[in-house]
């Protein structure tokens, strides 16, 4: 199975993943794609031999068909049975949702259904919330809103802020994407769609 995965920034979750597909498992990455030239995670994807693509959203001046269209025109020849969103920080179209049914993936860095959308861990904190965390779960035309697929968490500290939860965070993202993503390309889901 192919796997194309989509960056904005350092792309640590691309890395934990293409890192697990090696061995038995049933998938590889195919490409690792990207809205922003100056992403710190293509550096990171090239050194591990994966093709790399651009697709710079400031071409598009604020076209979101054009530049969905333009994602699809450059993913498409890899051929993806999957698309692993990792920090990918565009809104994607409901058409460019439709052309990839039932094989995107997203990692959010909440406990959905709670703080859908940015700035999650300090909005945890200001709720004042016991716990935080990470959630995996499947794309569809609602922000942040398919089916959950896992999620992992830990106690927020008195004296946690957005940052030291995030540090706390980001190594359980690193754990349960490449986890739920072989999940996904075993079929563990297919009965729930
Ligand atoms: C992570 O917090 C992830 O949850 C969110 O983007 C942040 C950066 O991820 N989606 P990465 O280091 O670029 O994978």
């Amino acid at each position: 199975k192919n796997v194309a995965i989509l960056i904005s920034g350092s792309g640590s979750n691309m890395v934990t993943l293409a890192q697990s597909m090696r061995g038995d498992h049933p998938a590889r990455p195919c490409v690792v794609l990207s809205n922003r030239p100056d992403a710190g995670g293509l550096a990171k994807a090239q050194a591990l031999g994966i093709p790399t693509v651009v697709v710079d959203h400031k071409e598009f001046k604020g076209d979101r068909a054009a530049f969905d269209a333009a994602v699809i025109a450059a993913l498409d020849p890899y051929a993806p049975d999957v698309v692993a969103l990792a920090g990918f920080m565009r809104i994607l179209t409901p058409e460019f949702i439709t052309h990839y049914a039932g094989k995107m993936l997203n990692i959010h860095p909440s406990l959905l259904p709670k703080y859908k959308g940015l700035h999650t861990h300090q909005r945890a904190i200001e709720a004042g919330d016991a716990q935080a965390g990470c959630s995996v779960h499947e794309v569809t035309a609602e922000l942040d809103g398919g089916p959950i697929l896992a999620q992992e968490r830990v106690d927020i500290a008195p004296d946690d802020t957005a940052e030291t939860l995030a540090a706390k965070i980001l190594p359980l993202e690193h754990k349960i994407y490449p986890e739920t993503l072989r999940s996904f390309v075993s079929g563990a889901f297919a009965a729930r769609d």
